[in-house]
This record gives C-alpha cells, sequence and structure tokens, in this order.
C-alpha cells in the first residue's frame, strides 16, 4: 500500500511510488530513494503532496538462511529442547519453590556447548527468532543466557567461569516465576506496592536457588544482583562500580538488551538499533567493558535491525563480521544476501 504524504514531512529514505514530472519532463522516478537534495528538489518546483511507498519491510525468515547454508548459532532442535526444560524447570518452581540443579546445569551445558561449537568468525546470531517462543520469561532466560555467554566467551573469561556465568544467567530472573502474570504483564504505571513486589524478584529469585543447592557465590550474585547498576541507581542495595560483581554486570546488559528489543504485553519491540544506542548513551549505569563487548559482537546495526540501502533495496542485518561493526550482513527482501564490509558503494539511508 502506498500513501500520501507532505514533502515537508518526507524523510531521506522514504521511496517514490510514481514519477515526478516537471512539464513534460520526467524530473524524479518512481521507486527512487530520495535523499535531502532530491527532497530539496520538489520543494523548489512547489509539489506539496507526493505519494511515496508504504513503510513495510519483510519479515525474518530463518529458512531463507537454511537455505543458503548459512549456519545460525543455536539450531531449531536444540531450542525446541532447551525451551521444554527450560519449562519444566520453572513448574517445579512454581509447584515446589525449588529446582533439580542438576537439571539446569543440563540446560546450561547443553546451549553452552553449542555456542561454543558454533561461534566463529563469522557466525550469523540468531536470537531474533527465540523472541517467537512461548511465554516471555522462558524466552527472555534463554536468550540473557545465551547473550551473556558470549560477552564471556568475548571479554576471555576462562571456560570455568563462563560455565558458572551461563547457569547464573539461566536463572536470573526464577523469582519472577513467584510473581503473578497479571501483576508482571500489567502496565508499567503500577502501584508502589506492586512494583515493590516485581522488584523483589532478585533477593526472591536468590532465596530459591539456595533452597535448590545452589551455594556458588558468583551465580548466586549474577540472580541477586543483575537490576544493579554502576551509578548506583539499581536494586536491591543501591550497589555502586565495581561493588557490583562482573556476573552481574554482565547479565545486567544482556537482560535490558533483550528486554527492549522483546515485545511485551505494555510495550511493543524496539528495533535492535534503537536498543543498542540507547544502552550505549546509558554509559554511567552499565559497565563500559561490557557494553564495548557488546558492540563488538553485535555491531552497531544488531541482528534484526530492518535497513533501507542506497539501491533502493529494503534488508534484514542477519550478522555482523568481526572487526566490521559498522558493516553487517544483511538479508534482502528479493533474498539476496548482501555483505556490506564488501560493499562499500551501498549506504544505509535508513534504519526502520
Ligand atoms: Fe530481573
Ligand atoms: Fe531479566
Amino acid at each position: 500500500m502506498n500513501s500520501w504524504k507532505k514533502v515537508d514531512e518526507l524523510l531521506e529514505g522514504d521511496i517514490l511510488a510514481e514519477d515526478i514530472e516537471d512539464g513534460n519532463k520526467i524530473l524524479l522516478k518512481k521507486g527512487e530513494v530520495l535523499d535531502d537534495q532530491k527532497i530539496e528538489l520538489l520543494r523548489r518546483i512547489g509539489i506539496e503532496w507526493i505519494c511515496i511507498e508504504a513503510d513495510e519491510f519483510l519479515d525474518f525468515k530463518p529458512e531463507v538462511l537454511k537455505d543458503k547454508g548459512i549456519d545460525v548459532l543455536i539450531n531449531e532442535e536444540i531450542i525446541k529442547q532447551v525451551d521444554k526444560k527450560i519449562k519444566e524447570i520453572a513448574k517445579s518452581i512454581v509447584e515446589n519453590d525449588s529446582f533439580d540443579p542438576k537439571a539446569v546445569e543440563e540446560v546450561s551445558e547443553t546451549i553452552f556447548d553449542t555456542i561454543f561449537l558454533n561461534y566463529k568468525e563469522n557466525v550469523f546470531l540468531n536470537l531474533i527468532k527465540l523472541k517467537n517462543y512461548d511465554e516471555y520469561t522462558f524466552t527472555h532466560l534463554f536468550n540473557v543466557n545465551i547473550l551473556s555467554t558470549l560477552i564471556s566467551l568475548e571479554i576471555k573469561l576462562e571456560k570455568e567461569s563462563i560455565k558458572k556465568i551461563s547457569l547464573s544467567s539461566l536463572l536470573h530472573d526464577i523469582g519472577k516465576l513467584k510473581i503473578p502474570l497479571n501483576i508482571l504483564n500489567a502496565p508499567r504505571a503500577l502501584t508502589k506496592q506492586k512494583f515493590d513486589l516485581i522488584k523483589s524478584h532478585p533477593v526472591m529469585g536468590r532465596e530459591i536457588a539456595v533452597r535448590s543447592g545452589v551455594s556458588d557465590a558468583d551465580i548466586l550474585s549474577g540472580i541477586t544482583y543483575h537490576h544493579e547498576r554502576i551509578n548506583g541507581t539499581g536494586y536491591p542495595e543501591g550497589l555502586k562500580g565495581d561493588d557490583i560483581s562482573l556476573f552481574a554486570r554482565i547479565i545486567a546488559v544482556a537482560d535490558v538488551y533483550d528486554a527492549l528489543t522483546s515485545e511485551r504485553s505494555y510495550k511493543k519491540a524496539w528495533n535492535p538499533y534503537k536498543a543498542m544506542s540507547t544502552l550505549l548513551q546509558s554509559v554511567n549505569a552499565y559497565d563500559d567493558k561490557v557494553l564495548n563487548t557488546l558492540i563488538r559482537i553485535f555491531g552497531i546495526y544488531p541482528p534484526g535491525t530492518k535497513l533501507l540501502l542506497s539501491n533502493g533495496k529494503k534488508c534484514f542485518v542477519i550478522g555482523t563480521k568481526k572487526g566490521k561493526i559498522f558493516r553487517p550482513v544483511v538479508l534482502c527482501d528479493d533474498e539476496e544476501i548482501i555483505d556490506l564490509s564488501d560493499r562499500k558503494d551501498l549506504k544505509v539511508v535508513k534504519v526502520g
């Protein structure tokens, strides 16, 4: 569907849905991507309204990647397997206030082994796909686990520490399983009492973990302190800077990134580019080194970001090669895959 737009409201990147003529001369052709100069030209010749192509981007199609032989980080089988196990653990927490630590270790090792095996130079991260899976808390635990593990790998923590952070991140929000869904999913204008209940989830999570036999201080710190902020504005204790454990600082970044890019009952999912930009602007709240690492993994246009290229193609970021943080690999609406690090002739003209 095309739509009419006032010339004064046009944006760089809008695409013309019809030829623009002046007399019988075609000035701009249908399909042209507008830039500042072309918009100025339209103003100069006195056009007030023009028809532009609707802002519809393609949906991400993981099967296209598969067809093209592109490796994704976590395959469908593993996702299903882990999803089922996380739900069993959650059920046990809801019913018995505890879980079987062996079961959690098993899940965490499955994900860890897969990431360890598949995270190479040019692996394509498929977090986006996980967002379609069932209820938020399960998907969120899974995504935060993947992100925390990747960050720890990239920071080059010892393998034993990475295994522990994998466990801690998988458990970070288990306290939420004890909070009624109608409160968790309520619009954010909550009463103080309800908000305080939500804010108690890190401590409740710690209690559940201890009750289930988890005693490692690092693992427990990730659960208890993932909402602390470097500048002291977090909870439950308002800790600052290095008083917050490295585990908690890593999980905090993974947690916020996934929360911002996920759709919730009370908010739309942010596009990954906006989420990344927002995190980068909150440098006083998050650990610098961890934020830098997230960019090293994702680039400034993380997977799932919709882009419009200067050749008029609409596309989806599917990955970023190491060291090419400004030039991602994209999947276009005609299914062409373009590695922008090899195509200096192409510009990103719009971020969707
Ligand atoms: Fe949390
Ligand atoms: Fe969380």
